[in-house]
């Protein structure tokens, strides 16, 4: 395929003649990227299971993997999910539009490769106007896994779907860079109670302060696999950098002091090394030959998980071999950057005795 087109649209007021076109493209079974408040997304029409399937193409997705279906409007449901408990609709009433996706019983109009065959389906309605703009223009809900190569870390600029889908799609919508960095939270609305099978851009706290019997999928820093049962595109080696990546955990002064004493042994055998940490951690590095990628502040976790994806790319151009990455606590957003920290280690997570906050 040849290079994709590249349409920038004002992520504010989105120009109508531009999301017409886009939405035109989608109804001839055509790829379209665009952005959401949480990553870049690779849309297709989600009652159109041939262009489904190139989704799954283009991304190198294994087939066993399900994708989130995107709605513009409440009314818009129940084309795509049925039997909705009374606990989802709470749910949606509070945090749609926004980043929370819910698995539900799909419909019989829900193509069988949309949901890798469960008889559930993903659903959310994105907080941002060019996807809301664009799903809305077509009329049919918009199937769309994050816009990146699979296992890579997903887009958060235009430029990164260019780097992994540039020449395998076929237009990508430039809105600017989105606001949240990491993926939308998953709950398991067909459980009782339901469970996080991911965490993401709306948090735990908000969650259970709407439905207090919410609980939490197994997710401890040394993963297992059995979360890729329930959910199976959580797999424990994911939206990675090429470099290997150590991850560590615990008391913030016993994790530094680790990853400086690490840095220095690696430096020692020759490595290129890249650390991953905070604004306030720089002083620490600065006197060692490490690329340093400090997030933002660690007052301020939305910043680093805005920034979070960005990083480990540019760790991979930077041409490290070996990454060393800060934890950043488990609270609000800090748990969802644990969770894509600790996929990016694969199972390299050195836990250090002492508590994390
Ligand atoms: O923020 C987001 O969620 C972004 C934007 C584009 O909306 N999308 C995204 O999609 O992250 P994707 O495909 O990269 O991740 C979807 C996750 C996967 O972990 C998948 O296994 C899970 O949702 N999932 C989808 N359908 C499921 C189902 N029926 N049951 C359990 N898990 C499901
Ligand atoms: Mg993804």
């Amino acid at each position: 395929m040849s290079q994709a087109e590249i349409l920038t649209i004002d992520p504010l007021q989105p120009e109508p003649d531009k999301i017409t076109y886009a939405a035109q493209l989608l109804r001839a079974g055509k790829l379209v990227a665009f952005p959401t408040e949480t990553v870049y997304g690779l849309g297709a029409n989600a009652f159109d299971p041939a262009a489904v399937e190139r989704v799954f193409a283009a991304k190198n997705r294994p087939a066993n993997d399900p994708m989130i279906v995107h709605i513009a409007a409440e009314g818009q449901l129940a084309s795509v999910a049925t039997a909705i408990p009374t606990e989802a609709a709470t749910l949606t009433r509070v945090f749609w539009p926004g980043p929370l996706t819910l698995i539900l019983r799909k419909t019989s109009a829900i193509p069988h490769n949309v949901t890798a065959g469960l008889d559930s389906v993903a659903v959310r309605m994105p907080s941002n106007e060019i996807a809301l703009a664009l799903i809305a223009a077509c009329g049919f809900p918009i199937a769309a896994p994050s816009a990146n190569l699979f296992a890579r870390p997903s887009p958060t600029t235009a430029g990164h779907v260019i780097e992994d889908l540039g020449e395998r799609i076929d237009l990508i919508i430039d809105g600017g860079p989105t606001f949240i960095g990491v993926e939308s939270t998953v709950v398991d609305m067909t459980r009782q109670p339901p469970h996080i099978l991911r965490p993401g851009g709306t948090s735990f706290e908000a969650l259970k302060a709407i439905l207090p019997s919410i609980k939490i999928a197994n997710h401890s820093p040394t993963l297992d696999d059995s979360l890729a049962q329930l959910s199976p595109g959580l797999l424990s080696k994911h939206y990675s950098p090429r470099a290997r990546v150590e991850f560590f955990v615990g008391a913030p002064e016993a994790v530094l002091d680790q990853m400086r004493q690490r840095a220095i042994d690696l430096l020692a055998n020759g490595q290129q090394v890249g650390v991953l940490i905070a604004e306030e951690d720089r002083t620490l590095f600065e006197s060692l030959h490490v690329h340093i990628e400090a997030l933002g502040s660690i007052k301020d976790l939305s910043q680093i998980a805005r920034r979070l994806f960005a990083a480990m790319r540019r760790l991979d151009h930077a041409g490290v071999s070996i990454v060393l990455a800060r934890s950043f606590g488990s609270n609000g957003i800090g748990l969802a950057i644990q969770d894509r920290l600790t996929r990016a280690a694969g199972g390299n997570v050195e836990c250090i005795v002492g508590s994390e906050e």
